[in-house]
């Protein structure tokens, strides 16, 4: 068997988050997690990092160090997404203030000097928040683009277009400047935009399994979905809620429940109209050069079933 694969995630925990950074920590066979590094994002960095540490302490990893990454945008005003989280980003069941610490590191400062000790091409990041981290860390230390082994992220849109503005999907948004840069970074990237995470639905029956398992971790995952799972069936009409982020770490896990195109992916940064649009030439019309594994569907089957069976281990 494979060494498992060494990540960090770089995240802005929201309840999908949280799910995301669990399915990781379920997966010790598939996935080293380095560390966790919080962006401002659904909710502020103070909140973000606190979330991060409090889903380390719900599955009993204390020992993953949690890092606070950069609390604005490159060059614009934080937008947040508490119409989607709630105020803490974690809405849901009351959950106790985390006890471990915050790493006394910047986020950004544990990125790089992560890519230069390891071997080059041994670290996935994995951003399941807005860009920032990633673009200044890429900016500040250009040496590690090449030390990157992949950037598998969430965000963006082709079909599904926006859901924060009509063009535009959250994470891309919040700072399309950072997405611009690591768009053009050179760096692999493979992408999972609203056209995969749309379709990794939960049900009823998914929930009802979760409960099931009986255990913290499962009831806590339950009631999360609950949570937003209204704000998404109001919004879409949709069955149930989008597990947007842990299709990044199921990919990571299982590559094969995902159908892709490798295409160029634009960022649009100047439209006021579009801005944060991922432009992705889909259907291959103009010859800009390939830069992204960019995700068009999934077997949501096999993803909800490999979620239950790795939550199941917490
Ligand atoms: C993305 O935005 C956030 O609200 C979610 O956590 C996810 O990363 C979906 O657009
Ligand atoms: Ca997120």
């Amino acid at each position: 068997m494979a060494a498992p694969r060494k990540i960090i995630i770089d995240t802005d925990p929201g309840q999908d988050d949280a799910v995301a950074i669990l399915l990781a920590l379920g997966s010790p066979d598939e996935i080293d997690l380095l560390g966790i590094v919080a962006v401002a994002g659904n909710v502020p960095l103070a909140l973000t990092e606190k979330n991060s540490r409090i889903i380390c302490e719900l599955a009993e990893r204390t020992d993953i160090p949690v890092y606070a990454g950069c609390d604005a945008p490159i060059r614009r005003k934080l937008v947040t997404a508490e119409h989607v989280h709630g105020k803490t980003g974690l809405d849901g069941p009351k959950l106790p203030e985390p006890t471990m610490p915050l790493q006394d590191q910047h986020g950004v400062d544990f990125i790089i000097e992560t890519l230069r000790n390891a071997p080059a091409g041994t670290v996935t990041l994995v951003p399941i928040g807005p860009l920032t981290n990633i673009a200044v860390a890429f900016n500040r230390a250009p040496d590690i683009i090449g030390r990157v082994q992949e950037v598998v992220l969430m965000g963006g849109a082709y079909f599904e277009v926006g859901n924060i503005t009509p063009a535009a999907e959250f994470n891309i948004y919040v700072d399309p400047e950072a997405a611009d840069i690591v768009f053009k970074s050179g760096v692999k990237i493979t992408v999972m935009p609203l056209d995969v995470t749309h379709k990794a639905l939960t049900s009823a029956r998914w929930i009802a399994d979760i409960k099931a398992l009986d255990t913290n971790v499962g009831h806590l995952v339950a009631s999360w979905t609950d949570f937003f799972e209204r704000f998404d069936i109001e919004k879409y009409g949709s069955q149930g809620a989008p597990l947007h982020d842990p299709c990044t770490i199921a990919y990571l896990i299982n590559p094969d429940l995902f159908q892709g195109r490798f295409i160029n992916v634009e960022i649009e940064t100047q439209s006021e109209l579009t801005l944060g649009m991922t432009v992705a030439d889909w259907w291959g019309v103009t010859n800009r050069v390939p830069n992204a594994m960019f995700m068009g569907s999934v077997d949501d089957k096999g993803f909800f079933d490999l979620l239950t069976d790795r939550l199941a281990r917490l």
